[in-house]
């Protein structure tokens, strides 16, 4: 097991740290008490894809550290991060008397971290609970920073809350069983970090493109601990995304609207916000506010990552009426020009 220096989300007495490293997950239930010192009963979500290659060590894990835990398997996929699902989840929970000291355990990507997240938020109205990542996408940006929510069919993560995890754990051995398409998803949310804030991490990104396909250890644990960092920095600073958090939607309005539009899981999220990005930053030249070259190079890097590049053909009409949907819309300044939602 090899875990460095962990990095710490600091937002008081809410503060937790994430733990990136080979072999954590050997040792999760020892970190689970490190985290939370009084935990006791657990209770893990996960999918049966993840749960059939990771499940088995996590509990005998937390066996080891003498904390008692049950699991609940939601099926794969987008279209399950939706309400009847995390209404799965607190029916059995409550059928099992869980009490409000339990911790809820999300083994898995960004769908499982993200309904498991908003589950712990209503729960008694609050129960604590961690994170263990196991796609790239939930292990650089999903997992970090306590969005938790579940999907509306009117709209991507229309139905959530603020509600972050007492510690994240990412064993970085799990990436080694991610499909390639998922890797590459999960790559498009690394770059972001540069795009949004850091020239060199960008340049690093173009450089190592082939290197993190590969997903060779030393790049990958690389972007994932400069990502955790950047998102840490950003969330610390902004955590009800009043401000400076927006950035981390870079791409995003485009990439909700994809999703939906073309309904929830034909595209990966990842693909989706790689996609974004590039059509995000082509708008920007429009206004002048980018070159030309810097849409080039933006949709280059994406593509070297192994995501599509070219938004899917919805029509502007379709695009236009998904974006109003996007949560981050504020929409009072178009009001007082007189535009009309
Ligand atoms: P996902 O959770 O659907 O996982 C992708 C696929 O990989 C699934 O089929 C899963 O079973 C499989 N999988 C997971 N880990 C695996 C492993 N180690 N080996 C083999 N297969 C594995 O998708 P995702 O990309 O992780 O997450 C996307 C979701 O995250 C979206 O719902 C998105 O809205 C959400 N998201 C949330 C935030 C946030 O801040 N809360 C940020 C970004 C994305
Ligand atoms: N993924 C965007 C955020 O966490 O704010």
């Amino acid at each position: 097991m090899t875990a460095e220096k962990a990095i710490r989300v600091g937002l008081g007495e809410r503060s937790y740290d994430i733990l990136i490293g080979s072999g954590l997950l050997s040792a999760a239930g020892e970190s689970l008490l490190r985290a939370i010192p009084n935990a006791k009963r657990c209770f893990i979500v996960s999918n049966p894809t993840v749960f059939s290659l990771y499940g088995q060590s996590l509990t005998r894990s937390l066996e080891l550290a003498k904390l008692s835990c049950n699991h609940m398997l939601i099926p794969d996929g987008e279209q399950y991060k939706s309400w009847d699902t995390l209404n799965g989840i607190l029916t059995q929970m409550l059928t099992e008397k869980y009490d409000r000291r339990c911790v809820i355990i999300a083994l898995g990507g960004g769908v499982v971290g993200d309904i498991a997240g908003l589950a712990a938020a209503l729960f008694q109205r609050g129960v604590a609970f961690m994170q263990i990542p196991t796609t790239l996408l939930a292990q650089v940006d999903s997992s970090v920073g306590g969005k938790v929510a579940v999907n509306h069919p009117l709209g991507k993560n229309m139905i959530g809350a603020f509600h972050q995890p007492k510690c994240v754990l990412i064993d970085t051995d799990t990436l080694v069983t991610l499909p390639d398409r998922e890797l590459s998803a999960g790559l498009a949310e690394v770059v972001k970090y540069g795009l949004i804030g850091d020239f060199a991490f960008f340049e690093w990104v173009e450089r190592n493109a082939a290197a993190l396909r590969r997903c060779e250890p030393v790049a990958i644990e690389h972007a994932i601990r400069f990502s955790c960092a950047a998102k840490a920095a950003v969330v610390a600073a902004d955590e009800t995304e009043q401000g400076v958090r927006a950035h981390l939607n870079f791409g995003h309005t485009f990439a909700h609207a994809i999703e939906a539009g073309l309904g929830y899981g034909v595209w990966l999220h990842g693909e989706a916000v790689g996609a974004g990005m590039i059509a995000a930053a082509a708008l920007s030249a429009r206004f002048g506010c980018l070159s030309d070259e810097d849409v080039v190079r933006t949709r280059d890097v994406i593509g070297s990552l192994g995501c599509p590049t070219e938004l899917p053909a919805l029509g502007a009409e379709r695009y236009w009426s998904l974006m109003q949907l996007d949560k981050k819309n504020d929409w009072s300044g178009a009001r007082a020009q007189g535009c009309s939602s």
